[in-house]
Parts: C-alpha cells; sequence; structure tokens
C-alpha cells in the first residue's frame, strides 16, 4: 500500500468513531429547528421545560392597551414607537411604584408599575457612548441618525422631562 494512504485511513477511522460516539452522546431531539443553523441549536424538549419553570414577566403594550389606548396611539407616532410602555414603567425603585389599578389581584401581573421622572431613566439608552452606533434602521424611515445627547452638556441640573413630552417625543 502506499505510504500515503495510511494517514488517511487513520482520519477517516477516527471521523467514524467520533460520529459513532455522537450518535449515543448528543440526545435525538436535538437540531437547528426552523432549519436556522447559526442560532437554533437546542434539545427541542428543552422548550416546554422552560415554559413551565418561567411565567412571562413582561406582557408588551397590548396588556396596557386595555386602558391606555390613546397613550398606546400617541407614543405609536412618537420616536418611541418602538420602545415597549414597560421598558420606561417597571419600577425597582419602591418611591416610584405606584399603578392606580392593582394589576397584580386583577390581573396576575408580576412587575410594578410607576413613574420615574429622572434623568437617569432616558440616559440609560440616550447618553453618548463611544461604543454605541450612530445610526439605526427605523421601521418606517429607514437608516436614521440616532440622536445621542452628552448628559453633562445637554442641560445638566433639570429633568429631562421638564422640557421634553415624552410620549410624542416632542417639546411641553
Ligand atoms: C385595567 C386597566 C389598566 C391596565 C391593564 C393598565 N392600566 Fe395603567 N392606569 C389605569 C388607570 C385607570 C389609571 C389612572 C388614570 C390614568 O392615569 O389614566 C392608570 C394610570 C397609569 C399610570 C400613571 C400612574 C400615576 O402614578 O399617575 C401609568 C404610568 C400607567 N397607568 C401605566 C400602565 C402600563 C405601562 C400598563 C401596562 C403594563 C398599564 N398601565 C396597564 C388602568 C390600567
Ligand atoms: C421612553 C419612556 C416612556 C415610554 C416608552 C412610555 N412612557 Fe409613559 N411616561 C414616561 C414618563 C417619564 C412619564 C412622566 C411624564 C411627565 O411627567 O412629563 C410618563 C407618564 C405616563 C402616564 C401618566 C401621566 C400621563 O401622561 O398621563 C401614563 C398613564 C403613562 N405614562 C402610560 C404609558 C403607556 C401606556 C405607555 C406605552 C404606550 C407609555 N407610557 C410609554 C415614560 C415613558
Ligand atoms: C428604552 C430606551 C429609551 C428610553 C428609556 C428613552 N428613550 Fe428616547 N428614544 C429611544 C429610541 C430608540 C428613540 C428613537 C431613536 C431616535 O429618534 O434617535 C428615541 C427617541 C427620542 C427622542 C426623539 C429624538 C429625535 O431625534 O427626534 C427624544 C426627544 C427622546 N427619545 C427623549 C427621551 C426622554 C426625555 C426620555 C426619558 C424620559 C427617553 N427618551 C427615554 C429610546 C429610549
Ligand atoms: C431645558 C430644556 C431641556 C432639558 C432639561 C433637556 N433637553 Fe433635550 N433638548 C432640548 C432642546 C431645546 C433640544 C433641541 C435642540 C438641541 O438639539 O439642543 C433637545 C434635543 C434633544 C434630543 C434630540 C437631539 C437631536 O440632535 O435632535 C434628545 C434625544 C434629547 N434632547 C434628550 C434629552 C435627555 C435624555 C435629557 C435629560 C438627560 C434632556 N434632553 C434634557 C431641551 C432640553
Amino acid at each position: 500500500m502506499n505510504h500515503a494512504w495510511r494517514p488517511l485511513i487513520l482520519i477517516v477511522g477516527l471521523a467514524a468513531v467520533l460520529l459513532t460516539v455522537r450518535m449515543f452522546l448528543v440526545p435525538s431531539d436535538f437540531m437547528a429547528k426552523n432549519g436556522d443553523y447559526k442560532y437554533q441549536w437546542h434539545r427541542v424538549g428543552n422548550e416546554k421545560f422552560w415554559r413551565d419553570e418561567f411565567t412571562v414577566k413582561h406582557k408588551g403594550r397590548e396588556f396596557c392597551k386595555q386602558c391606555h389606548e390613546d397613550k398606546i396611539e400617541l407614543v405609536a407616532d412618537s420616536g418611541h414607537a418602538r420602545v415597549q410602555c414597560e421598558n420606561c414603567h417597571v419600577m425597582f425603585n419602591p418611591e416610584k411604584k405606584g399603578h392606580p389599578v392593582d394589576l397584580k389581584a386583577d390581573f396576575g401581573y408580576l412587575l410594578d408599575i410607576g413613574i420615574d421622572r429622572s434623568r437617569e431613566l432616558c440616559k440609560r439608552c440616550h447618553s453618548k457612548l463611544p461604543y454605541r452606533p450612530k445610526e439605526f434602521t427605523s421601521l418606517t424611515k429607514g437608516i436614521k441618525p440616532f440622536n445621542m445627547i452628552d448628559p453633562q452638556e445637554h442641560n445638566p441640573g433639570e429633568e429631562c422631562v421638564d422640557c421634553h413630552d415624552v410620549h410624542r417625543t416632542g417639546f411641553k
């Protein structure tokens, strides 16, 4: 036999062993669901496990819409169209919690709704940071500049909501 074949046989043999071992070790329901081979590899049986284990906490604007239809329309027409109500109104600070309707008792809602009027809320998304993209893709207007402010320069010492109408992203 030509000596050049020997390493080839070794490699093919190793590959066969690896594939056999893999067949026994990897669960049969481990797959790239929906044919997305980049991000979808998981054990399909796991989905049920996580669904039973975790209750969804954020309900999205559809939930708020039952009672706040006017606000939904206002925000849908503003620069904050893509930002969920819960992104700004779920509160961890006990002083800022408080919703007139008891959403926990009446709807089994798990989060605390309230209002944060501090600069901190807006800075979370609007602060100029070196690694933040300078543009974003708007649903209707294509690529737009993502206008960032430098909180140290942009009207320091005043609350953003003293000037800005947050739901319209206009001015008061
Ligand atoms: C069952 C009806 C109902 C649902 C559902 C509901 N709200 Fe309300 N909410 C009210 C009522 C009534 C008020 C008092 C009147 C007003 O401000 O519109 C209120 C007031 C508020 C206030 C003002 C609180 C304050 O301190 O003045 C915020 C903020 C708020 N809701 C946010 C939300 C968000 C966000 C959701 C969705 C996660 C939501 N609400 C879901 C009925 C509801
Ligand atoms: C980008 C952050 C942000 C988003 C998104 C947002 N809010 Fe607000 N909301 C605020 C702030 C800040 C205030 C206090 C405004 C002020 O005092 O000028 C407020 C005030 C309110 C109030 C009470 C005062 C008022 O204007 O009537 C209600 C009710 C409310 N929001 C509901 C909602 C609902 C419902 C949504 C989703 C459609 C929503 N908000 C989306 C930040 C936000
Ligand atoms: C969860 C992230 C988030 C929070 C919190 C947030 N914003 Fe925004 N805001 C956005 C996004 C995304 C846009 C759309 C991008 C844009 O227009 O630059 C936007 C747009 C805006 C615009 C319009 C900018 C323009 O160029 O037309 C203003 C004004 C604004 N926000 C003010 C505020 C104020 C004031 C607060 C705090 C009360 C706040 N935002 C909180 C994400 C956020
Ligand atoms: C004293 C009133 C005032 C306060 C307080 C204020 N702003 Fe502004 N903001 C303005 C004015 C006026 C403009 C438009 C002119 C400009 O770009 O400076 C503006 C513009 C913006 C824009 C759009 C930038 C652009 O290039 O179009 C964003 C986003 C913004 N402000 C966010 C904030 C945030 C976040 C805070 C709080 C940290 C804040 N503002 C505090 C008055 C204010």
